[in-house]
This record gives C-alpha cells, structure tokens and sequence, in this order.
C-alpha cells in the first residue's frame, strides 16, 4: 500500500501545565522534565470523537484528492469510541463514505499502527483499493482529575492517513511487527467495574461502566525504553536497513525521556525524532498520525522519505513498522 495523504482535527481548548495546577497538585516544572508535555488540549461536552475524527477524516479526503465515496474501507483505532458497538459507522456515515465498511479496532497506544498494518493486508490482498485509517482518542472522559500521576499525561486528538493499493515493490509498509503480552495488563488499564444489578432471585448481571484510567508509570516506562528499541532492531534487521538510512524516528508520543532513550539507542540525531508531545500530551492512538501530519503539511517529512514508526501501550501491546511516505499523487 501506499501512504498517499494525512489530515488531523484537535480540539480548540488548550489547557497549560499552569492551568492544570489550579486544579490539581502538580506545577510546569515536573511535567515539563518528566515527561515535555508542556499543554495538552481538552475536547468540550458538544464535541465527541465521531465530531473530531470525521474532521480528521474529511482534512486527510482532501489532502489525498479524493471524495468520500471512493473508500472501500475505514478503520478507527480508538479506546474512547462515542459507543461501544462501533464509532467508525457513525464517521462513515458523517463523511459521506457510503461504499465504505468501517469498523473500530482497539489496542490502545499501539491502535493507529495495529489498524494501518491491518488496512494494509487487505489492500495487499486484492480485494480493496481505498483505505482510511483513523487515530482518535477522547482520554479526557477517563481520566481521574484528581490523579496527578495521571490527568497530566493524556489529550485528545485525531488524525488520519489514507493509503492506497499499489505494486508490492512500491510499497510504503516495508515491514512490520506486532506484539501483545495480556499478562502485564493491569499496569495501564481503563477497565470495566464490578457493580452488579440484582434482575431476579438468584439472577443479578453486571452494570456496565469504566473506572478511570490507571497506570503504573514506572512499570510502562521501562516497559517502553526496554521493549521498543528491541523490536525497532528486529525490524531494521530483517528489512536490512541501517539506522543511518533513516529520515524519521516516528514514535508513540508518551514522553520526551522514552522518545530520546529510543533515538540514543539506535544513534540517531535527536533532530531526526519527531515530536509534538509539548503541544499536545498523549493522545494515545492519535500521536502517531498527528505527529505525521504535522510534519508532512510544514514539509519536514516528503515523498519518499523513510520513517521508523513504533507504538506502545496498554495491553500491553506494542508494535513497529518501516514506512515509506509517498504523499499524494498527481
Ligand atoms: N506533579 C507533581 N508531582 C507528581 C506528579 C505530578 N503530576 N505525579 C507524580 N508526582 C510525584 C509522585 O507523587 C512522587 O512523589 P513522592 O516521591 O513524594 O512519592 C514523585 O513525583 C515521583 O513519582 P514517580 O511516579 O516515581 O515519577 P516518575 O519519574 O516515574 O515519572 C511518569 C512518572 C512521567 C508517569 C513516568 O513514569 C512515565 O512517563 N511513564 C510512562 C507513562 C506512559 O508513557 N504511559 C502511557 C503509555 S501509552 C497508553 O497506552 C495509554
């Protein structure tokens, strides 16, 4: 497949690391030096996910040239769908994209490169030209506001990439790997509750609702700086590419220590390491194609340019792929 156009759509308030201190116990300068998140932005009760990643959807239609219904498929990494039984019909549905099938996928941090990944096998396979693959992610809506070790971590956001059935030879997916392990789950989770509602004598079901996101800080953050750079050097391995060949470190923005750890580890100039994690915090399954947006419209990222990519995060689950940009076509 090719990566033929992006967009991105981030919601309007922007809350400081000062602002977040008039409401819980926290201060810029340990946000700033734990993590560079210097602001994050926050979406409003009238502005839901579908909203934010229908306008991601439509920014990245328009950059790639084409309409709506020439998708054959949409695919919304998310852990924060406006309704559980899927929030990528109702952007389907707001975009205009009726040839289109559109399901959500999640898998947290690593959602948006597990859906491209995904969206690519079955453009590979023949059987679709066109495809839409969303990151949006609403963590505001569980966030415990009174957790500091947390609330000051996480944004909202949306972004897209289009990509495109091409010749196997001209690819821009290069190589990929993808990797869970459930038994580590409980260090990040946002889990259903155990509330129970009695129904009959003998008979009771469980409510359904989410607790707040929780998270072991120190277990992911070792998690990240040991597991990334291993299955980045697997991947640079069997795609034969040196480090040096690079154009982009293109990683899960969680925190500026796991983006530089990662850089150092393969020797590349922190120059050569996008990040946008200041302005926005971790917006989960959207880091990835935020960041890529911002960097293909302001042209530090173009046509041809290769990208090292790698997400992480609850599941736990992480995964990398070789990405070549192509931008869109003529
Ligand atoms: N403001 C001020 N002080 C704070 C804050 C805060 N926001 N949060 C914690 N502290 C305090 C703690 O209470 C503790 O104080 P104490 O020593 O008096 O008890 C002290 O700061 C140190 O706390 P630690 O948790 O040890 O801080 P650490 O250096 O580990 O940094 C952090 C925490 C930034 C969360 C780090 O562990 C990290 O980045 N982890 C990775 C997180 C991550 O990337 N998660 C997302 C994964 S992606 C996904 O799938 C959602």
């Amino acid at each position: 497949m090719a990566l033929v156009g992006s967009g991105s759509a981030v919601p309007a308030a922007s809350v400081s690391n000062e602002a977040l201190s008039a409401r819980v116990d926290t201060n810029d300068d340990w946000i700033r030096t734990r993590t560079g998140i210097a602001a994050r932005r926050i979406a409003g009760p009238d502005e839901g996910l579908t909203a934010l990643a229908s306008r991601a959807a439509q920014a990245c239609l328009d950059h790639a040239g084409w309409s709506a219904d020439q998708l054959d498929l949409i695919v919304l990494a998310t852990s924060s769908p406006d309704d559980l039984f899927g929030t990528a019909p109702r952007i389907q549905a707001a975009i205009g994209a009726r040839h289109a099938v559109a399901f959500d996928l999640t898998a947290a941090c690593s959602g948006f490169l597990f859906a491209l990944i995904t969206a690519g096998q079955y453009l590979a396979g023949g059987s679709m030209t066109r495809a839409l693959v969303i990151g949006a992610d609403q963590l505001s809506r569980w966030l415990d506001w009174d957790d500091r070790r947390t609330c000051v971590l996480f944004g909202d956001g949306a972004a897209a990439v289009a990509v495109e059935a091409c010749p196997a030879a001209e690819s821009g997916l290069l190589g990929f790997r993808m990797r869970s392990d459930g038994s580590r789950n409980a260090c990040l989770t946002l889990a259903q509750t155990d509330h129970h509602q009695p129904l009959l004598e003998g008979v009771s079901a469980q409510r359904g609702g989410f607790a707040p996101l929780q998270m072991n800080g120190q277990e992911v953050y070792k998690f990240a700086v040991r597991e990334v750079p291993q299955i980045l050097a697997e991947l640079l391995d069997a795609t034969g590419t040196h480090a040096e060949a690079l154009d982009w470190l293109l990683l899960h923005q969680a925190n500026q220590r796991i983006l530089d750890a990662v850089a150092d580890r393969f020797a590349v100039p922190h120059e050569r390491v996008l990040s946008n994690l200041a302005h926005y915090g971790n917006t989960s399954a959207a880091t990835i194609p935020l960041m890529l947006d911002e960097a293909v419209r302001d042209g530090r990222v173009q046509s041809g340019h290769l990208l090292a990519s790698s997400g992480f995060g609850a599941g736990l689950s992480w995964g990398a792929a070789l990405l070549r940009w192509s931008g869109p076509r003529g």
